[in-house]
């Protein structure tokens, strides 16, 4: 079997780590796509090396831009691939601009599309990413989603065929590079915090970060408790945040964007997350730290229902409260598989062919 992986962007890389090894295992062919959405050292490169993502077949070199033209420029680079390599199928992750483009080129060109992570819905259309997510599952002949929920929320928008539960590829990640983490980073060494006594901040939400005024309620709030921060800046906020820092005193420490192994540690060790991202609440929960997302909404309902997860975009007062005392969670469950959705998706896909 012949595949073309789209990935572009962060959490393409952590989820296409698993994936790429799962097709090789089983002695597929893999054309690597990476459109360059993202592009720092420590945004794509970290990934390649610490997680053994194979070099792109292709790399698109897109970059920064409106979504418009960082879609249109990987739509139209996309298309070209695809009419040289015509393989049976593309996959695309997640929610971001790469993943709409992959879509959609591939549609067009009558090649079947492979969505992992489908599903997911925040009810949210300001997010530039529920469109990409809504797009991208309606027109996709596989959709593998990780929870049953997901499953429901495509049923609803009635969309039955082609879909599959196979739980997160994110926890086969997780799972096989936390032991790594264990030995090799050192990032509580080298940032000088204590197990269980930091708070792990992230930040990267257009809603959050690209306002003044949001981003300092938030880094006031926040910065204002005893236990110490440690933010791994997304570079899209960088300059907003240490402007805004210097005009605040508190407890937040800013440090570039961290790698996975040192992200899992980070994580694992916190001893509180409080995020916006959607990958990093699912780790949270894995890991059995607590978390506050700064969100009104979230996709992934099944942390907050456990007793895991407190929304709290729309109230940051709370956050104080869930510091001192973070009500314990009700129970913990295994809602996103057990470590082998890569495998999985493989052999459905093979079996699909
Ligand atoms: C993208 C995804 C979002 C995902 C996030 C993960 C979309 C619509 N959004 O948002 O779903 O949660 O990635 O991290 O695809 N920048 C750099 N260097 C880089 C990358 C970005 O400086 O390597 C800066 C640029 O100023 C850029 C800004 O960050 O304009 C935003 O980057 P972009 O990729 O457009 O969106 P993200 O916020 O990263
Ligand atoms: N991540 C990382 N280093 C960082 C921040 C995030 O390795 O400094 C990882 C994180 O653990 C997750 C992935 O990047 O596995 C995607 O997270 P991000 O917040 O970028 O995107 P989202 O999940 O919100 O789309």
């Amino acid at each position: 079997m012949k595949v073309v992986t789209i990935i572009g962007a962060r959490p393409q890389f952590v989820k296409a780590a698993v994936v790429s090894e799962a097709l090789k295992a089983a002695g597929h062919e893999e054309i690597l796509v990476n459109t360059g959405q993202h592009y720092d050292e420590n945004m794509a490169k970290v990934f390649f090396d610490e997680m053994g993502i194979p070099k792109p077949d292709y790399d698109l070199g897109v970059g920064s831009g409106t979504h418009a033209s960082q879609t249109a420029a990987s739509l139209i680079g996309i298309e070209d691939i695809l009419i040289k390599e015509r393989p049976e199928w593309i996959i695309v992750f997640g929610d971001t601009n790469a993943t709409i483009a992959g879509a959609l080129a591939a549609a067009k060109l009558h090649i079947k599309i492979a969505h992992i992570e489908a599903g997911l819905r925040s009810y949210n259309r300001l997010m530039p990413e529920e469109i990409n997510r809504i797009v991208t599952d309606v027109i996709s002949d596989l959709k593998f989603v990780p929870t049953d929920v997901a499953r429901v929320n495509l049923q609803q928008e009635g969309i039955t065929e082609g879909v599959h539960i196979v739980g997160d590829v994110m926890v086969d990640s997780l799972k096989k590079f936390t032991v790594v983490a264990e030995n090799k980073s050192k990032i509580l060494e080298t940032q000088n915090l204590e197990k269980k006594k930091y708070i792990l901040l992230t930040i990267h939400r257009p809603s959050n970060a690209d306002s003044d005024s949001r981003l300092k309620e938030i880094l006031e709030v926040v910065g204002s408790n005893k236990i110490p921060v440690i933010f791994p800046v997304h570079p899209r906020s960088r300059a907003r945040v240490l402007r805004i820092l210097s005009e605040l005193s508190g407890h937040v420490k800013v440090i570039d964007p961290v790698g996975y192994l040192d992200m899992m540690l980070l994580e694992k060790y916190a001893h509180t997350i409080i995020t916006d991202s959607g990958g990093v609440q699912k780790e949270a929960y894995l890991h059995k730290t607590h978390c506050l997302t700064v969100r009104g909404e979230t996709e992934w309902v099944e942390t907050v229902q456990d007793g895991w997860n407190h929304l709290v975009g729309k109230s940051l007062g709370d956050i104080p409260g869930f510091l001192s005392s973070f009500p314990e969670p009700k129970r913990w469950g295994t809602h996103y598989g057990k470590g082998d959705s890569a495998k999985t998706i493989v052999e459905i896909l093979a079996n699909s062919n």
